[in-house]
């Protein structure tokens, strides 16, 4: 590739080592503003009010809405000259109407059901309007769904993780807007050789030390794919260069065996709920971007939500699956420490790499086993799905 310095002057780029492009993965690669076909969450429901508001999912501008109690999300462009409707605002139940003119749209189904400024019989009522998604709500937030190609919602029940259906729970969680590309985000999500060396110095993990590295395999179940530890290496001795351990006199000792629930080793206790997933490894991602770290007595996810193609939005969520009063100590739990300390400190460190990444060209490396896996998973996904869409035989 060259590029044009000054006048006439141009300079060859050096080849980088590795992969140069993504083409092994071409659905993958071109799903730089993310996948469509899934349910994504946008906001807090508490944020979703009868005043409309902007957000983008997927490159897609969309406005949400809630009227009577149910949440609503429209294409957030009017169609007579282009203005966003979430400008706009609710001049009569069950509608929004656009800043500009006043055209007004019915909530359930987008179409244009009054002009207010072209009077009650204006000729134009009816003829248009503008396209509207399927919502649901919930962990507390409005899903949108993305369609691939005006396809009906699947139910959103099928693409939450499977625990998260049936079983009470209690949940603490942030959503930040976040610089780079949802992949990057995804990738370091569930990248097996960062957190040792990355977050060795966050304080979440003050008093408890991080192996050196690990041999880990990546395992297929169901939708999800696993990283499953067979060795794990608390020091190490590199040739010619020295020791390395993350070992300190103030960190508890290192346990002993390999472990997949937690990463400190084998519990002694796991919630019954946990326990009962079978889960064969504590780190799990399925599609379209969602993270499971699963510990002994809850289960932390990741959703990393397509913005455009170089911001996404970081959803952490932390649940517990707690009753009753003991719901009351997670709260103050969450909202006292892990908060802080786990959804940001902990995760500012992955927003920092995910910004700075710069890839492909790429060299992966042994662990890389999780990122190609997670991209053969997006792969053969999406082929599905397109070739169920276009009801050829999969
Ligand atoms: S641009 Fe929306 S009513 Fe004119
Ligand atoms: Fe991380």
């Amino acid at each position: 590739m060259t590029r044009r310095l000054e006048e006439g002057a141009t300079r060859t780029r050096p080849k980088l080592p590795g992969r140069q492009d993504w083409s092994s993965w071409p659905n993958y690669d071109a799903a730089a503003e993310g996948f469509r076909g899934y349910w994504y969450p946008v906001t807090w429901s508490s944020h979703v009010t009868g005043k409309p508001k902007a957000f983008t999912i997927c490159g897609e501008k969309l406005t949400l809405i809630r009227d009577n109690g149910t949440a609503y999300a429209l294409h957030d462009r009017c169609p007579h000259r282009g203005v966003p409707l979430s400008l706009g605002s609710q001049q009569f139940p069950g509608t929004v109407s656009c800043p500009y003119h006043g055209w007004t749209f019915d909530l359930t189904n987008g179409k244009l059901c009054a002009v207010i400024t072209d009077g009650p019989d204006s000729p134009i009522r009816g003829k248009v309007g503008v396209p509207t998604y399927a919502v649901a709500e919930r962990l507390g937030m409005v899903w949108v769904y993305v369609p691939l190609a005006g396809e009906a919602a699947p139910p959103i029940d099928e693409q939450l993780p499977e625990e998260l259906v049936g079983n009470a729970f209690v949940m603490g969680g942030r959503i930040d807007p976040r610089a780079g590309n949802w992949r990057f985000a995804c990738e370091n999500g569930f990248d097996e050789g960062h957190a040792k060396y990355l977050h060795r110095t966050s304080l979440w993990r003050l008093f408890k030390p991080m192996p050196v590295w690990n041999i880990t395999r990546v395992v297929p179940e169901g939708r999800w794919i696993y990283r499953v530890q067979d060795e794990v290496h608390w020091e190490a001795d590199f040739p010619g260069v020295g020791h390395w351990t993350g070992k300190r006199w103030w960190k508890l000792r290192p346990p002993k065996g390999t472990f997949n629930v937690g990463n400190t080793g084998t519990p002694k206790k796991v919630d019954p709920v946990i326990e009962k997933q079978g889960f064969p490894g504590f780190a799990s991602l399925s599609m379209p971007g969602v993270l499971r770290i699963v510990y002994p007595k809850f289960i932390h996810y990741e959703f990393y939500v397509p913005v455009d193609a170089d911001n996404h939005r970081y959803v952490g969520v932390m649940v517990n699956f707690l009753k009753g009063v003991a719901t009351a100590r997670f709260y103050a739990k969450y909202l006292g420490a892990i908060r802080w300390l786990f959804h940001g400190q902990f995760s500012g460190q992955d927003a920092w790499m995910v910004d700075v990444t710069d890839a492909p060209p790429e060299k992966l490396y042994r662990p890389d086993v999780s990122l190609t896996s997670w991209r053969n998973l997006a792969e053969s996904t999406t082929k599905q799905k397109l070739a169920a869409l276009k009801g050829e035989p999969s």
